[in-house]
């Protein structure tokens, strides 16, 4: 919590809420996400764990291909919203059939080395028939960091070396947000754009599924917010000078749509942990042991496997998606 006062008020420091300040420092000029690969360089997520993640993605592509009327495949896609080095479309590239459209969706350049075959764009192409994903994308989306006062609540201010003060009250829109989803807070990131931005993803889908994946803030556990930074490979505070990534969990029920534990999702779509009885061939076995520890990081429920999967389906139905 944020003492009145403290902080060196009346200085020629420049304040921001936590939404301006991110959005300045992630996407800005010489901001954090701006330049390619990023993402692989400072953390690690599940696209950068194993093939098995771009064979689950595959595999829920081709269900949801195979439900579309046949007459509606054309132009068939999946699209990769927040691609980052575009690790899941670069391995796409490898297993997907020919005549599927694979498109990276990003703000950092095209990375350097991606197969020919995948598109690079900086907005997510319109009336897509197919998969949109995104990534630990809504986790990223700016957001103002709240907190609960004697009088009243207000919004939290930064300055570039990540000081912060109180500032102005809450807006209403801010205060709706938190009185329905996050009651009882004493800080709380303000997730409604969040909220918009999923609405905007899947108004890209024409037909088929789109998925966001994110580690879900609870608001029960998490009464003071999880606002972090991340920089090589480490968790630090975050400080909005474009050194450090700055994310915080994401509220997936607000957002709207079916929410899945990763875990479960994943088991769905053929991933499991599942460690093979020895045969006669070391080879073989040593490798399924290899994709059973692969499966383990993907699943584990302290880890990757209690990420959420946010779904929306547009012609075909959820069980079409993870029988
Ligand atoms: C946390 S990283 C995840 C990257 C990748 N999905 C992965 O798992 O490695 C989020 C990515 O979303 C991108 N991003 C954020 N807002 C975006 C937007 N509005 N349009 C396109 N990309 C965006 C960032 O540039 C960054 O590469």
């Amino acid at each position: 919590m944020i003492m009145e006062g403290v902080a060196c008020e009346g200085s020629s420091v420049a304040w921001r809420t936590w939404r301006e300040a991110m959005a300045g420092a992630l996407y800005g000029p010489g901001g954090f996400y701006r330049t390619s690969g990023a993402p692989g360089r400072h953390f690690r997520t599940a696209a950068h764990t194993s093939a098995l993640w771009p064979r689950a993605w595959l595999a829920l592509a081709e269900r949801v291909y195979d439900a579309l009327p046949a007459g509606e495949r054309a132009g068939f896609a999946v699209v990769d919203v927040g691609a980052g080095g575009g690790e899941l479309v670069g391995a796409l590239a490898g297993l997907a059939p020919p005549s599927w459209r694979l498109v990276g969706v990003d703000l950092a350049p095209r990375p350097p080395g991606l197969a020919d075959r995948v598109e690079w764009l900086q907005e997510p192409p319109a009336d897509v028939v197919g998969v949109v994903a995104a990534v630990e994308l809504l986790d990223v989306v700016p957001v103002d960091v709240a907190e609960r006062t004697a009088d009243g609540v207000r919004l939290v201010e930064v300055d570039d070396g990540g000081t912060e003060r109180l500032g102005q009250a809450a807006g209403a829109a801010d205060i709706a947000w938190l009185d329905r989803w996050w009651p009882g807070f004493d800080r709380a990131e303000v997730g409604w754009p969040r909220d918009e931005a999923w609405r905007d993803l899947v108004a890209t889908l024409r037909a088929g599924v789109a998925v966001a994946v994110d580690y879900a803030a609870d608001p029960a556990r998490h009464r003071c917010g999880t606002l972090t930074g991340y920089r090589d490979g480490r968790q630090v505070d975050p400080v909005p000078d474009g050194s450090t990534d700055i994310t915080a969990h994401v509220f997936l029920e607000s957002c709207g749509g079916a929410v899945i534990l990763q875990r479960e999702a994943l088991r769905r779509l053929g991933v499991n942990g599942r460690v093979p009885p020895y045969g006669a061939d070391p080879a073989a076995y040593a490798a399924a042991l290899q994709q059973a520890s692969d499966a383990a990081e993907l699943l584990d429920p302290d880890g990757l496997g209690g990420f959420g999967w946010l779904v929306e389906t547009r012609g075909v139905a959820l069980e079409d998606c993870f029988a």
